[in-house]
C-alpha cells in the first residue's frame, strides 16, 4: 500500500471545530497537508482568516458559538451550504472550568457539557446521516484523559469527556454498517492557552514531565498526527475505540 492509500485525504472534506489555536489549529493544519478541503470553524473571525491563510486546499471559515443551543445546527448547515458533504467531522472545541465542587453551579455544569459533549452530539446527528448515505466518514471526538482518570476540580470536565468517550462507542456501533467511523482521541498534557497556567507553573510543569514516560509535555502536531490517521482510510477497521496520546502518562504510575 503507498502512504497515499493508508493517510491520503484528497477529495475528503473536513470540519474541525475550534479551529483558531491550539489543538484544532494544528490538526486543521495537518488534514489540509494530507490532502482535505478543510472547514475551519470557531468564534474569532479574524483568527480563523489567519489559520486559513496557511491552508492550501481551498479552505472555508465560519463562525459559530458551540454554546448556543442553535450553534451546532447553524454550523452544520452553513458546513454543507460552503462545502457540500462532509466526509470528516473532528469536534476538538472544548474547555475547561477548572472548578472546586462547592464552585460548580448549573450554569457552568451546563456550559460545560454544552460545549464539550452536547455539541459534539448534535453535530454528528446533522452531518453523519450523510456520510451514511455515502458509504464513507470519519467522526473523530477530541475527549481528554481526564475523560478515564479522576482529578480534583474536575468534575463537569471529567463528565463531559467521559460522556464523549461512552457515546462514541454508541455511535461507532450504530455507523459501523455504513461505512462511518466514529473515535475518542484522549490528549494528556499538551501545551496550549488552555493550560498556560498549569505549564507556566514550574512545579506543576516539571511534575508532568517527570510522571510522564516519554520525559516531556505533549504539543499539538502529538494531536494532529493522531487525527490524521483516524481520518483516513488506513483507519477503517478501527471504531468506537480511545486513542490515547498522553505520552505514557495514564499508562503508569
Ligand atoms: N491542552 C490540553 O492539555 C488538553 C488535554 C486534554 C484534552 N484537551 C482537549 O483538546 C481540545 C482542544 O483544546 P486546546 O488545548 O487546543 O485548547 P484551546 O483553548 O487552545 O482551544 C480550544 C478551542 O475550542 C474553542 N471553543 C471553546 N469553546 C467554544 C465554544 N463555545 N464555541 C466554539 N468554539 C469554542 C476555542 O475558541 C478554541 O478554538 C479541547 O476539547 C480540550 O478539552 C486539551
Amino acid at each position: 500500500m503507498t502512504l497515499d492509500q493508508l493517510f491520503g485525504l484528497a477529495g475528503r472534506t473536513a470540519l474541525v471545530t475550534g479551529a483558531t489555536r491550539g489543538i484544532g489549529e494544528a490538526m486543521a493544519q495537518s488534514l489540509d497537508a494530507a490532502g482535505a478541503r478543510v472547514i475551519l470553524a470557531g468564534r474569532d473571525r479574524q483568527r480563523l482568516d489567519q489559520v486559513a491563510s496557511a491552508l492550501e486546499h481551498d479552505p472555508v471559515v465560519l463562525t459559530a458559538d458551540l454554546q448556543d443551543p442553535d450553534g451546532p445546527t447553524s454550523l452544520a448547515r452553513e458546513a454543507r451550504a460552503s462545502a457540500g458533504a462532509i466526509d470528516i467531522l473532528i469536534n476538538n472545541a472544548g474547555g475547561s472550568w477548572n472548578q472546586a465542587l462547592s464552585d460548580v453551579d448549573d450554569e457552568s455544569w451546563d456550559r460545560t457539557l454544552r460545549t464539550n459533549l452536547t455539541a459534539a452530539f448534535a453535530l454528528t446527528r446533522e452531518l453523519a446521516p450523510t456520510m451514511a448515505e455515502r458509504g464513507w466518514g470519519r467522526v473523530v471526538n477530541v475527549a481528554s484523559v481526564m475523560g478515564l482518570v479522576g482529578d480534583t476540580h474536575s468534575s463537569a470536565y471529567a463528565a463531559s469527556k467521559g460522556g464523549m468517550i461512552a457515546m462514541t462507542r454508541s455511535l461507532a456501533a450504530e455507523l459501523g454498517r455504513d461505512g462511518v467511523t466514529v473515535n475518542t482521541l484522549c490528549p494528556g498534557w499538551v501545551e496550549t492557552d488552555l493550560v498556560s497556567d498549569l505549564h507556566s507553573d514550574d512545579r506543576f510543569q516539571q511534575r508532568v514531565v517527570r510522571r510522564t514516560p516519554v520525559r516531556r509535555w505533549g504539543v499539538p502536531a502529538d494531536m494532529a498526527a493522531a487525527a490524521v490517521f483516524l481520518s483516513g482510510p488506513g483507519s477503517a477497521f478501527m471504531t468506537g475505540q480511545t486513542l490515547v496520546v498522553d505520552g505514557g502518562l495514564s499508562a503508569t504510575w
